[in-house]
This record gives C-alpha cells, sequence and structure tokens, in this order.
C-alpha cells in the first residue's frame, strides 16, 4: 500500500489549492491511500514558544503523518511570485527541532502543485519550494508538472473541475506521482 499526505497551503474556505488538493485525491489508483491535510491549526513559528513548550501539538501530529507516509505532495498558492508565507511557516515548524527533521523529511518522495489566479499557474511559486526541498534532503518528483492558471475559470462552485485539459493534467500527474513515490519510498 503507497501511502501519500497531501497538504493545501490555503487557509481560505474557498481555497483553489484545496479544491485541487481534493481533486487530486480522486484520482488516486488502487492501493494508494491519499490523505489530505491542512495547515490551519499550525501556529507561527516563535522559538519562544519553541523552547518554552515544545512543539505546537498541531504540528507534531502533523509531522507524524507524513513521516508515516511515503510521498508528500504540497498544494502551493503563490504570493508576489515566490511561496505563501503560512505554508512556509508550516513547514518551517515541522523540521523542529532539527534532529527530528530527517525522520520526517529526509530521502521523502516530495511533488508540488498548485493553482492561481494568474496566468502562470503557481509555477514561481513551485519553483521557489525546491530549495526547501534540497535543503531537507527529499526526493523531488519531477516527472510531470501541474500549474492551474486562471483558476477562477478552472473549478465550479462545489470544487469539481470544469476544465477537461487541467483534469486529464491532473489524472496524469497523480497516476505518475504516485508511481514514482511506489518506486522509490524509503523502505521503512
Ligand atoms: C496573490 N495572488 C497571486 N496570484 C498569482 O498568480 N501570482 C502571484 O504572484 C500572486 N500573488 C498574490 C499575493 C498575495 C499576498 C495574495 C493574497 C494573492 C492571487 C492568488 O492566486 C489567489 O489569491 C488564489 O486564490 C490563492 O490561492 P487559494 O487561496 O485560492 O488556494
Amino acid at each position: 500500500m503507497t501511502t501519500v499526505v497531501a497538504i493545501s497551503g490555503s487557509l481560505r474556505e474557498k481555497s483553489y489549492n484545496t479544491m485541487l488538493m481534493r481533486a487530486a485525491a480522486g484520482y488516486a489508483p488502487a492501493g494508494t491511500t491519499f490523505e489530505t491535510a491542512t495547515i490551519k491549526d499550525i501556529p507561527l513559528y516563535d522559538g519562544d514558544v519553541e523552547a518554552t513548550h515544545g512543539i505546537p501539538a498541531a504540528v507534531a501530529a502533523l509531522k507524524d503523518r507524513v513521516a508515516a507516509a511515503d510521498g508528500l505532495l504540497l498544494v502551493t498558492p503563490e504570493y508576489n511570485n515566490s511561496l505563501p508565507g503560512p505554508f512556509k511557516n508550516a513547514i518551517d515548524w515541522m523540521t523542529r527541532p532539527p534532529a527530528d527533521a530527517p525522520r520526517v523529511f529526509a530521502g521523502r518522495v516530495v511533488g508540488v502543485i498548485g493553482a492561481s489566479l494568474g496566468a502562470g499557474g503557481t509555477g514561481l511559486a513551485q519553483a521557489a519550494w525546491i530549495p526547501v526541498f534540497r535543503t531537507l534532503g527529499m526526493v523531488p518528483f519531477f516527472g510531470a508538472r501541474l500549474q492551474v492558471a486562471n483558476a477562477a475559470k478552472v473549478f465550479d462552485d462545489s470544487g469539481a473541475i470544469v476544465d477537461d485539459p487541467v483534469r486529464a493534467l491532473l489524472e496524469k500527474y497523480v497516476a505518475r506521482f504516485v508511481q514514482f513515490v511506489a518506486q522509490h519510498a524509503a523502505p521503512r
């Protein structure tokens, strides 16, 4: 059984990225457990909080979910042509304490997709995540790309994808990503 945890990097109720994450889960092939996760309960990183209280419960829980998975899929918005602060904050918390970061990230397959209102479809945000993956010793999946541009026209109010080419690209991305995860998952 291949297990993937997908995290949406948006807190918005009607987030296109959360819609994209849920749609991706619907394309998970048989034999795959595709879990979805939120960063909603993750506080702002504060070294004083860490020193006094340790790792917040929501952070510890998300770390454990990723550590138990074979692959991690980030579904990222794009803010000012880069990655969004709230999402980076969540990943930063998850790298604490440093001695525990390899358990969560090192050798783990990671993919990144995203949806934005602009024409670039989060291409610059996706590129901005790459140095983070490298720093954490992750295994990036580059076998397909999904940059959902002009997102307001791609999803309906219920979150369904109404754009056939995007639906086909998502299906292809998920199939290739899951296959790559199954091939490259670190032995447990
Ligand atoms: C944006 N947005 C945006 N879109 C884009 O295509 N390129 C960009 O650089 C930016 N920059 C940006 C900065 C900030 C601070 C905000 C709040 C928004 C628009 C963005 O694509 C839009 O808000 C999406 O709806 C965000 O994703 P969710 O929340 O729908 O998942």
